[in-house]
């Protein structure tokens, strides 16, 4: 296990914080050097964004536009899926069977990528919409689970750019708010974004399939489209190892190959996505599952289920 400091340039300001690398050893960033390369894109993604104090800003935008959202038509759906097609094809012969390699170099988001605007789908109808109204049922549904427990103490498995732990916080003031990753990059913009929050120093690199972590240490685990990129086999371990690690329960907000149209379907395959968490989760003896639904509003083509199993 290793315990690096990281630095961030605030105007006139210098702070440094300890990041734990809890990446099983055969980790593909295993050989490079940790520290620096971190650091350096720490650097790369404070000179891309600069350095905000978001406050609830971005939150309250989110809440006070998530109705506006435009229907789009048959024409440009038709459009759109071409696009898409395309796209899938591309990615899959760039990236190959692992995604990992997409988030290497990846360019790094700012919390302003909850302001614009992506596809949804919502009861079958395709609508355009503000990307972070697709992020509040998960934080409500992760706040629902904590709600008998005094400081809640909860982990976002796979955080990226630390989108859904902002909206979190903006939402209650009352939890502790833990995140990892898999990748030195995306770190790197959670840690830029996340710099003015109480919960930076909570950060850490790990990897979702295989988790340093003690049984029952988190009261809750939740994840958003991280289990899709692992693969099925993949996704059983990793599903294992949430389940493990929490106390209460977890909030699982990933694709499924349940109610999934024909291109939904063609797309995860052809990505070789985790295509059937749900009966993983009805294996686990203690288990009682909660809920287990289409999300209220789904991205689109990547649409999602949420799964909320709790202990019993
Ligand atoms: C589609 S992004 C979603 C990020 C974030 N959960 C969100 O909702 O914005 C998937 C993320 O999963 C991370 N990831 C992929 N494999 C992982 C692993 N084995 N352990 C932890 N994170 C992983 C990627 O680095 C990437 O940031």
């Amino acid at each position: 296990m290793n315990i690096g400091k990281v630095q961030i340039k605030d105007k006139k300001t210098i702070e440094e914080i300890e990041i734990k690398d809890l990446r099983p050893s055969s980790h593909p960033e295993s050989d490079s050097s940790f520290y620096d390369d971190l650091q350096q894109h720490i650097d790369r993604a404070i000179k891309q964004n600069g350095i905000r104090d978001y406050n609830k800003g971005i939150y309250n935008h989110i809440l006070k536009e998530q109705k506006n959202r435009k229907k789009v038509g048959f024409l440009e759906h038709l459009l759109i899926l071409i696009g898409q097609v395309k796209g899938v094809i591309k990615y899959r012969l760039k990236h190959g069977k692992s995604t990992f390699n997409r988030y290497e170099n990846y360019h790094y988001e700012s919390l302003d990528l909850l302001k614009s605007e992506g596809l949804f789908k919502i009861q079958n109808q395709i609508f355009r919409a503000i990307k972070g109204s697709a992020r509040l049922e998960l934080i409500h549904s992760v706040s629902e689970l904590c709600k008998d427990i005094d400081l809640p103490k909860v982990l976002e498995a796979g955080c990226g750019s630390g989108l859904n732990m902002y909206m979190l916080g903006c939402l209650s003031d009352n939890m502790e708010i833990h995140g990892f990753e898999y990748t030195n990059a995306r770190l790197a913009s959670c840690i830029v974004n996340l710099w003015h929050s109480r919960y930076k120093n909570n950060l850490f690199l790990a990897d979702i399939c295989n988790l340093n972590l003690e049984d029952n240490s988190y009261d809750v685990v939740f994840t958003n489209h991280v289990f899709e990129q692992l693969g099925q086999k993949n996704a059983e371990a990793a599903l294992k190892e949430i389940w493990r690690v929490c106390k209460k329960g977890i909030v699982v907000c990933e694709p499924t190959i349940h109610g999934a149209n024909i291109f939904e379907k063609w797309r995860m395959r052809t990505l070789e996505y985790c295509e059937d968490l749900i009966s993983i989760a009805k294996t686990f003896p203690d288990a009682e599952i909660i809920t287990y639904k289409e999300d209220n509003i789904r991205y689109y083509p990547n649409t999602s289920y949420h799964l909320i199993v709790k202990k019993s």
